[in-house]
């Protein structure tokens, strides 16, 4: 008999590092299933090096980057690519994760060719279609055509329930992204930096509404608490978008205490969060990680889809403010007191069995028994 066949379509480092533990764990079951992992190509060198922490590589590679490629252009290549993909491969499902320009074509093409469509990482709301952009709009349009809802949390679960989508069709399973962590987080951050004896403050940045003026401000802010404490070093893992690494390095290119380096594999940012005091970062999956660790992170954006960390504690959405950036790190960094309100180790994303609820959902859906985990709460 012929297996059900499941497309697992990636496009962006995030969704590799978060849909390769979910790839990992249905070819446990490949004598039931066969899974075949598509990259879009929408991301080129960041997503092979997030696969390959999971010794992954595309099956299918549509290898659509460009430099300084359009929201359209990455649309309409993506789009068409997949749509032949599917038309040979005639899949049973085709599972896609988040929020990008590539889940909203995998979750258009699916509808498109009526094939069923489960959502990894479903639920995430902020209440403006404008921020994140244009992420809340693909997240609410994978909503839309999404067979199966896999929210990582109960919040997200209820943003999904208050939009009117059937129940019987939403599981909370945790985020795949803790999978991802407890799967490579065991390593301390002791190989970086040794010979600093001081403290790191880690930056990333690259979310396309902070282009500019935005990233202008916040690298100012950063290179003032560098300046303000002298044990400090700034290290900051620089995206691969041109127009980012640009900017960063005309403001934080030339300081002794800054060290602007090529983004490091999962493997190896891992503990490079741990081995940090303070992480300043616009990134959804680093605001999700970093609490994991008990690390407090400033969350340079003016809403978040992920409040979860914030009501924990260890986030604190501050925005793209200069001041408020360094008064807000200035603060964490002088005092004890308001530092250790903010650093302690929670999980409000996950327990690391994310992908094993979904492997669970996914396999019943096609018809196909397989150990049941319990559902996240
Ligand atoms: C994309 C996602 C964003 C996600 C981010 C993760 C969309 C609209 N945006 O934004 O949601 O948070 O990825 O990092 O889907 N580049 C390279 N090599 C790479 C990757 C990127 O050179 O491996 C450069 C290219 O010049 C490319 C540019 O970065 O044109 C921007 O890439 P793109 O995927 O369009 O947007 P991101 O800002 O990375
Ligand atoms: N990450 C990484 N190397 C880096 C920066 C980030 O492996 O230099 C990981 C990080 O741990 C997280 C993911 O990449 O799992 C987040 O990716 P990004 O910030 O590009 O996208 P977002 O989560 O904002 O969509």
């Amino acid at each position: 008999m012929l297996k059900p066949r499941l497309l697992c379509v990636v496009g962006t480092r995030p969704e590799a590092i978060k849909v390769s533990p979910v790839v990992l764990e249905l070819r446990r079951y490949s004598d039931v299933i066969e899974t075949i992992l598509v990259s879009t190509g929408q991301h080129r060198e960041m997503l092979a090096q997030a696969l390959g922490a999971f010794g992954l590589q595309p099956d299918e590679d549509l290898d659509i980057m460009q430099h300084g490629q359009t929201l359209s252009q990455v649309t309409s290549r993506a789009l068409e690519g997949l749509d032949a993909l599917i038309e040979r491969l005639k899949p049973s499902m085709i599972l896609a994760q988040g929020d990008t320009t590539t889940t909203f074509v995998a979750a258009l093409n699916s509808f498109y060719r009526r094939t069923p469509f489960g959502h990894i990482e479903a639920g995430l709301r902020t209440d403006t279609i404008d921020n994140p952009f244009p992420e809340e709009f693909n997240r609410r349009a994978a909503g839309l055509v999404a067979d199966l809802h896999f929210p990582p949390t109960q919040w997200a679960a209820e943003n999904l329930i208050k939009e009117g989508k059937d129940t019987a069709k939403i599981f909370v399973t945790g985020n795949t992204g803790i999978d991802a962590v407890l799967a490579t987080g065991h390593k301390e951050g002791g190989e970086w930096y040794p010979e600093h004896e001081g403290r790191i403050v880690l930056l990333t940045t690259h979310r396309r509404e902070n282009w500019g003026e935005p990233q202008q401000r916040i690298a100012r802010a950063a290179l003032k608490l560098v300046d303000e404490f002298s044990d400090i070093l700034l290290v900051v893992p620089m995206h691969k978008n041109p127009q980012v690494r640009e900017l960063l390095t005309s403001i934080l290119g030339s300081h002794e205490r800054i060290k602007l380096i090529e983004p490091p594999d999962y493997a190896e940012f891992v503990p490079l969060m741990k081995r940090s005091t303070l992480i300043l970062s616009d990134s959804g999956g680093v605001q999700e990680e970093a609490p994991a660790f008990g690390i407090p992170v400033l969350v340079l954006r003016d809403t978040t889809e992920r409040p979860e960390g914030v009501k924990a504690g260890t986030a604190k959405l501050v925005g793209t403010d200069e001041e408020r950036i360094y008064d807000e790190g200035r603060k964490l960094l002088s005092s004890q007191v308001a530092y250790d309100k903010m650093a302690h180790a929670v999980s409000p994303y996950g327990d690391g069995a994310a992908s094993a609820r979904i492997r669970y959902v996914v396999l019943n859906f096609l018809g196909i028994d397989s150990p049941q985990v319990k559902m996240w709460e």
